[in-house]
């Protein structure tokens, strides 16, 4: 940082920017009714936050409330600008293009897209506004790093502001395959939103592949190792939006090789997978107050011989469902018994004004409801359903606590509990069954993998987990526990800076 800049002028701003939907504090109440900010939890906070303290950074992103403008304020070694949304850009741009069309999009259409064009025109406004506040707080050709799939346009909208910044973009969540990826109205601007980006990361090979692929197919620009050569003259070369008469329908002719120099400039599309704070989950894990509420929830669930957890926010990706059925199925078969098995299942509040949330809520509390009326006893229950969130340390008592993890997530860009389960192992006890599509699958080789689709094996898995031999259980567990150890999220955000410096 040069200096800070009194009213975020960008020849004194900052030399690094995070530029994400919601901004890295919470505000939280005491008990005398004041309120105040406190630093979020999660993964992403915890690795960028040091680079923000030594290289004066500035987090841009919106505080969580409706109508309602905050001026600038700095926090935690971090100076925070807010981003304000009307309640109607909520209820358009969050809930609606965000969560109502690209997030179904994204993850392989399990709930069905709604495009309206309405929700669209939200989207941009709400993208630019984003770009005008990272120009506004970015210092002469300082990092500009934008997080995930709201903000998709905010590349080359900042980059059309403020050309001598660097920018760099990660998509936390899975790039749709083309062949879905094409049914967007606005896939040509999505594609050159992003394009705007120097570096371009995703957290599998095959979502950089996918968004690859989309850009050959639908914009014709020439790619090769990753990097995508895009025309300096891009609007003329890429197909305009909507553009039908094109016998084609919107595609481009495909660049054949590299085009000349000076006549492009380069993006490269890659892989990164995030990780997690592992640090702090294993320090976490060996604390004795956590180490003792492991136990107290243990007793608590009438110390059953084996404690099936699963955690996730509430949200059809996450396939609680199907984990449900093959539970139901198991219990009916008397393959489990409740007293001697029980399952945990966090299910976190999430997205709740969004229509198919609601729908999925009532889904599972309705199965819930009936699988416990069929089988809890007077002492036992079988599933414990828990719609909440829950503080990290409640979190990884629950994960000392749990002898089997389900992971089962019809798709999911990474999946971080996986990771902080493993990484709570520290003992090489515990199992994890995972689904083979989320992005952790590409990395956590060792785990029980299933396709959750698949009742049959996914049952076979959950048997297979309780009953797994303790040596096959150590030998897998110790595997997986090197890969998340030496992959913590620190060193995801140490490489794909370094990445972006060295473009
Ligand atoms: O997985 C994508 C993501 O945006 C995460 O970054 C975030 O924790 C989660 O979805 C929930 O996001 P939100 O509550 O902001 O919709």
């Amino acid at each position: 940082m040069t200096e800070t800049p009194e009213k975020d002028d960008h020849r004194t701003g900052y030399d690094f920017v995070v530029v994400a939907n919601r901004l890295a504090v919470n505000r939280v109440t005491s008990s005398d009714g004041s309120t105040g900010w406190q630093r979020s939890p999660g993964g992403l906070v915890t690795a960028l936050a040091p680079i923000m303290s030594s290289s004066g950074g500035a987090w841009v992103g919106w505080h969580g409330a409706a109508d309602e403008t905050l001026e600038p304020f700095d926090h935690d070694s971090m100076h925070l600008h807010p981003v304000p949304l009307s309640e109607q850009e909520v209820e358009d741009f969050y809930e609606g293009f965000s969560n109502g069309t690209l997030w179904p999009l994204y993850h392989d259409v399990i709930a069905r897209p709604l495009f309206h064009r309405h929700w669209w025109d939200a989207y941009k406004r709400v993208n630019q506004r984003f770009a005008e506040a990272a120009a506004v707080v970015a210092a002469e050709n300082a990092t500009v790093w934008v997080q995930d799939y709201q903000l998709q346009l905010v590349p080359q909208m900042l980059r059309d502001i403020r050309p001598d910044v660097k920018i760099g973009f990660f998509n936390h969540i899975p790039f749709p395959p083309p062949g879905l990826f094409a049914q967007l109205p606005w896939r040509h601007s999505v594609m050159k939103g992003l394009l705007g980006a120097d570096l371009i990361g995703f957290q599998r090979e095959s979502d950089a592949k996918n968004f690859q692929r989309a850009v050959r197919a639908r914009l014709g620009f020439y790619i090769k190792s990753d990097r995508v050569y895009v025309p300096l003259d891009a609007d003329a070369a890429a197909p305009l939006e909507g553009f039908t008469a094109d016998p084609a329908r919107g595609t481009a002719p495909r660049q054949l090789s590299a085009p000349a120099e000076g006549t492009y400039r380069g993006s490269e599309a890659t892989a990164f997978p995030i990780s997690i704070d592992t640090d702090r989950i294993v320090e976490l894990s060996n604390d004795p107050k956590i180490i003792a509420r492991a136990a107290q929830i243990r007793a608590e669930l009438g110390n059953p011989e084996t404690i099936f957890l699963g955690v996730d926010r509430l949200d059809y990706t996450k396939g609680i469902r199907h984990r449900m059925k093959a539970y139901e199925e198991l219990l009916q078969q008397g393959k489990l018994q409740v007293g001697t098995h029980t399952m945990v299942q966090i299910a976190s509040p999430s997205r709740e004004g969004v229509e198919s949330y609601q729908r999925l809520r009532d889904e599972i509390e309705l199965a819930v409801g009936r699988i416990n009326g069929e089988f809890d006893t007077m002492g036992h229950t079988a599933i414990r359903y828990l719609h909440h969130s829950y503080p990290i340390e409640e979190m990884v008592a629950l994960y000392l606590a749990a002898d089997v993890m389900l992971v089962t997530a019809l798709r999911d860009g990474m999946n971080l509990v996986a990771k902080e389960y493993v990484a709570a192992r520290k003992d090489g006890s515990g199992v994890l069954v995972l689904s083979e599509f989320t992005g952790a699958a590409d990395q956590l080789r060792q785990a029980l993998l299933i396709n959750p689709h698949d009742i049959d094996e996914l049952k076979a898995a959950i048997v297979q987990a309780a009953v797994l031999d303790r040596e096959d259980v150590r030998k897998r567990m110790r595997s997986l526990r090197r890969q998340v150890v030496s992959h913590n999220v620190q060193r995801w955000a140490e490489e794909f800076m370094h990445r972006l410096h060295q473009l």
